[in-house]
């Protein structure tokens, strides 16, 4: 037991704790100004909320402005179909050998709010290791790195606007958002339209993570709806005997009950 550090990270004085983000957390909700507040719909988030410390550097502070979205598509990158390699779905198989930990397949539908089928939409996902690590230089999680995951994978929806993703099960992480902060296990969910301007990016998370009550990025989350519509079901009938574990997660684009989304993407957002 001594071998095991009593924290590997350091905190300046007067750093929030997880009891403080609880109580920041609990007042939110009990103070939650009423629906005709625009900030406060069926699935908006606050756009600063308090508890989520950066979330105040994670939108514009002054007003958009207008612009023609055909110049935007002229300089930013597209994909053709032609570009996602059918293989690229498995993450288990990136590399040389296959990566540590708990097998998973991720598949659902992405449909609009009458649950017609988004065909031929590029799903794109990142995630951490079985350790809650990132692939990335910024990372600052002591775990390591599992050199057969690289945690990105891609898939194009078919004519159902179904997609499969095989996949290790990820692990929480540490953040510096307060003292002994650590993420939900998550899987980051891009989903790019036919432009580049209709990518919608969001998190994916999983049934019965202790850790989602006491995350601020999830909480941020008012809704009961919006949070639910971010939580996989485990479905044992997408499971493998002797393989994987099988998780269902449906994408809804539009609609009262469309998934929701961040306008924020990329691994940083969780800093
Ligand atoms: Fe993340």
């Amino acid at each position: 037991m001594d071998d095991i550090p009593k924290s590997a990270a350091t905190y300046p004085p007067g750093h929030p704790t997880q009891a403080d983000i609880d109580a920041e957390i609990a007042d939110i909700r009990k103070n939650k100004p009423t629906s005709s507040d625009p900030n406060w719909g069926d699935h908006r988030t606050l756009i600063d909320y308090p508890p989520y410390r950066s979330s105040i550097l994670r939108h514009p502070s002054a007003n958009l402005e207008l612009v023609d979205p055909e110049t935007i598509e002229l300089a930013s990158p597209a994909f053709g179909h032609r570009d996602v390699h059918w293989t690229e779905y498995d993450l288990t198989t990136q590399v040389n050998g296959e990566p540590q930990g708990e097998r998973i397949i991720v598949t659902g539908r992405v449909t609009d709010a009458d649950g017609r089928p988004a065909a031929n939409q590029l799903v794109e996902i990142w995630q951490a290791n079985a350790g809650g690590r990132y692939r990335q230089k910024k990372e600052r999680h002591p775990a390591p790195l599992d050199p057969n995951f690289n945690g990105v994978g891609r898939v194009i929806t078919n004519d159902q606007g179904e997609y499969k993703f095989v996949s290790i099960k990820p692990g929480a992480y540490p953040w510096p958002n307060h003292e002994n902060a650590w993420r939900p296990a998550h899987i980051h969910f891009s989903v790019f339209g036919n432009e580049f301007t209709e990518r919608m990016v969001t998190q994916m998370y999983f049934p019965g993570d202790q850790l989602m009550p006491l995350d601020p990025i999830f909480q941020s989350i008012t809704s009961p709806i919006g949070q639910k519509s971010l939580i996989a079901k485990y479905d044992h009938d997408v499971t493998v005997p002797n393989w994987a574990l099988g998780y269902r997660w449906d994408i809804v684009l539009n609609g009262r009950n469309r998934t929701w989304f961040s306008s924020v993407d990329g691994p940083e957002e969780d800093e």
